[in-house]
């Protein structure tokens, strides 16, 4: 039976207890509102775990001023059904007084460079909150593997420096974006599209399987394929276009021509009706 865990204290010794077993600790964090993407990431934590934990916590400090967080959907039973149906074995789902113990004004992580660019530069504030959370549940739960979906690309080349910079005894897994049958991927943030709007989304995709194409038939130019991205997005007027992106891999660095040994990346941001949404793929491996 799956185990629901709100104190800090409890969920660190339920960990230790497994540890004393030999039991490696696999964590997938979470803000809840689980879809299948997340359940795929839980499934492959089962599979490399003895110990399968779930958090789901909606972190105030990631959300800006004029952002979701108020209506940022909250489901916990579904939540739970889902986490058990994945194989987790416990789920970790504290308040924000349990998280913050000082208030929101806590002391924080900040990942220069991956901060500041792309989703960085859209939403102020954003990784530093999600490197902070991140931190703090890592040292809650103190896990042997962490799981991350590739959906949130810049998010999961921020916690890899962390983990790096700050000496984190974690090792991570990047699992593949999950996604609907005509390529939107799957966020808890879908549920705000209409019908209209969520055609229009599958928009995303289509750009950057365009660009791939264009990659794969020989294209190098990095302007030609953000010009293919941009134009396939701004052929529907629901898509507003945040950025269309083709960056170094590692560095998020925009690149002028692909090739020369660098793997590339598009990435691509975009509201649709009221709904901010991003993908992005690998272009070159
Ligand atoms: P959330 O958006 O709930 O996502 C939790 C994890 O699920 C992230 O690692 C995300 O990349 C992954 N994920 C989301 N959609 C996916 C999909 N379609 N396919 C595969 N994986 C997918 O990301 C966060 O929460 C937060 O920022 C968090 C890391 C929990 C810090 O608050």
């Amino acid at each position: 039976m799956i185990e629901l865990i709100e104190s800090a204290a409890r969920a660190r010794r339920a960990v230790a207890a497994a540890r004393d077993l030999g039991k490696r600790v696999g964590f997938v964090p979470t803000m809840g509102a689980l879809h299948e993407g997340h359940s795929r990431l839980i499934a492959q934590c089962r599979a490399e775990s003895g110990l399968a934990v779930v958090s789901i916590f909606v972190n105030p400090t990631q959300f800006g001023p004029a952002e979701d967080f108020d209506r940022y959907p909250r489901s916990v039973d579904d939540d739970l059904e889902r986490c058990q149906i994945a194989g987790a074995d416990l789920v970790f789902a504290p308040d924000a007084a349990t998280v913050y113990p000082n208030g929101l004004r806590s002391t924080f992580v900040e990942v220069p460079g991956l901060s500041d660019v792309l989703e960085g530069a859209s939403r102020p504030g954003h990784f530093r909150g999600v490197a902070t959370v991140v931190l703090k549940l890592f040292e809650i739960v103190r896990p042997d593997l962490a799981f991350f979906g590739q959906k949130d690309y810049q998010q999961q080349l921020l916690i890899r420096r962390m983990i790096e910079d700050l000496h984190v005894p974690v090792e991570l897994r990047i699992c593949p974006t999950f996604r609907e049958d005509d390529g939107l991927a799957l966020s808890s943030r879908n549920r705000y599209l209409n019908p209209r709007d969520r055609r229009a989304a599958a928009l995303l995709y289509r750009a950057l399987e365009r660009a791939k194409h264009a990659v794969a038939g020989g294209q190098r130019q990095a302007d030609r394929i953000r010009q293919i991205l941009r134009e396939t997005l701004e052929s529907e007027a629901s898509v507003k276009l945040d950025y269309a992106e083709v960056a170094d891999a590692e560095t998020l660095e925009p690149l002028g021509d692909l090739g020369k040994g660098r793997r590339a990346v598009a990435l691509l941001a975009a509201r649709v009706g009221t709904t901010r949404l991003i993908d992005n793929m690998m272009l070159m491996e």
